[in-house]
């Protein structure tokens, strides 16, 4: 049923929150479960609508997983796996689903997905993907909207990524650990997802060596078995919570995350005049002085994580003086800018830069979601605006935030999610 967020802005955000298991960790380990016929028991998993959607695709091939909401443990049997092509509205709607093609292609020999098409950020490519499959010596064919991928037997071989894509690592990761020989990913994703999804498959007892680093070795094996495996927290909902602190000048704990998987943010928040504590698993960030503006680029990791980069811009809205930010990473990532426009900020895009001139305030309005990111970026815009705003299209928002709102209301902001019929008396 079609939901609208609403919010009263002014109130300082004070407490603390805990952050999920990581949906960009979850997603790939999930697809890469399919490498082993034995049940592996994934710890930390959000119940998110991409999670859910993940586990429809899985049932679709054959494979029944079992979440338990109680201890947020996900149970994945791949031992049924009896059919090799993902549901086209499935992988259509989630573009994460196209990450099974590897590991169908490496457990079964064949593969046949839907291309998952672009998106509100950019038109997605998957050649670096095939790319990589072919490079192991796989047939790939592209049909009419689909992927076919055939291979008797994969073989290791070394893949230079000329772009360090995420999914592309993780596709020739998990194709890599049942093929035959070593394969070598040059200029890999070091993301910390990345990362995750190589820790998993060794826990499998797969040999992945050097995931983190640019130079990323697997080492085929000829079988793969169940194991127990928690999930990484989500770096970007911390991150997305630590700028809900920063816009609110407000002062919150955000407990379950890993620091260093946050350097970037952490740095341009305290740019940006806030006060950043870390600690061991948590780190806690308030704010007692005006917002400095600040420069910022998105990169692959370690960089500055695109992500994030909506939610800084609604802080950057209130800045005193001029930001500019620049997405290097995907082609079409400034969607939310017209939408904080509409609350009086004052952006200008130039090509890939966004000049955003900080203004004392925003004023609450009608908003509209138009993706995961946009639609945190906007929530964290109404917190801080004055008067009302709501928000529509929050089915985004679920897809990567569990709970978020009363995750919010917990520290003291004045929002709830309404049905469309109680909007209408909300303003
Ligand atoms: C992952 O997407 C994340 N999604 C994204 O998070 C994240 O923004 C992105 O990595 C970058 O960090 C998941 O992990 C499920 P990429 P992915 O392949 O793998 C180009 C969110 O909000 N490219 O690193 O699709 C591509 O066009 C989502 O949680 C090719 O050219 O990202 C883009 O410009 C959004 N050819 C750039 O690489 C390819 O074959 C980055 O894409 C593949 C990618």
């Amino acid at each position: 049923m079609a939901e609208i967020i609403t919010m009263e802005g002014g109130n300082r955000l004070v407490g603390q929150v805990r952050v999920e298991g990581a949906k960009n960790a979850c997603l790939p380990i999930m697809a890469a479960a399919l490498l082993c016929e034995e049940q592996v028991v994934l710890c930390e998993i959000p119940p998110l609508e991409d999670v859910q959607t993940m586990c429809k695709v899985l049932a679709a091939l054959g494979v029944q997983s079992k979440f338990c909401a109680a201890d947020k443990k996900l149970r994945i049997s791949a031992g049924q796996l009896n059919m090799n092509e993902a549901p086209a509205e499935l992988v259509r709607q989630m573009r994460a689903s196209f990450l099974v093609i590897g590991p169908l292609l490496a457990r079964t020999g064949r593969a046949r997905v839907c291309l998952p098409g672009g998106c509100a950020i950019g038109i997605r490519p998957i050649d670096l993907h095939l790319k990589g499959l072919k490079a192991l010596g796989a047939e790939v064919l592209i049909g009419q909207g689909f992927i076919e991928t055939t291979a008797n037997k994969l073989q290791g071989q070394t893949v230079y990524l000329d772009f360090p894509s995420v999914g592309a690592t993780e596709t020739i990761m998990m194709a890599a650990a049942l093929a035959r020989g070593v394969t070598v990913i040059e200029n890999a994703a070091e993301e910390p997802e990345v990362v995750d999804l190589a820790r998993f498959i060794n826990s499998m007892g797969g040999r992945v060596i050097g995931a983190g680093t640019e130079t990323v070795r697997i080492y085929g094996v000829s079988k793969l078995y169940g194991c127990e495996y928690s999930v990484i927290p989500d770096r970007i909902e911390a991150g997305t919570l630590m700028v809900a602190a920063a816009i609110t000048a407000g002062a919150i704990t955000i407990e379950n995350v890993i620091p260093t998987h946050l350097v970037p943010l952490i740095a341009k928040l305290r740019e940006t005049g806030c006060h950043v504590l870390e600690e061991d698993a948590q780190v806690h960030v308030s704010r007692n002085s005006p917002i400095c503006a600040v420069n910022l680029k998105t990169l692959p990791y370690p960089g500055f994580p695109t992500d994030l980069q909506s939610p800084m811009m609604a802080l950057l809205t209130l800045a005193n003086g001029r930001s500019v930010i620049t997405e290097t990473v995907f082609e079409n990532r400034f969607r939310h800018v017209e939408e904080l426009r509409r609350m009086g900020a004052q952006i200008k895009i130039e090509a890939h830069c966004a000049v955003v001139t900080g203004r004392d305030s925003l004023r609450g309005t009608i908003l509209k979601a138009t993706d995961l990111r946009a639609a945190a970026a906007l929530i964290l815009a109404g917190l801080a605006a004055k008067g009302r705003s709501q928000v529509s299209q929050v089915h985004h928002l679920d897809r990567g935030y569990w709970q978020f709102t009363e995750k919010l209301a917990s520290l003291g902001a004045d929002i709830r999610r309404l049905s469309l019929r109680q909007a209408a008396d909300d303003l």
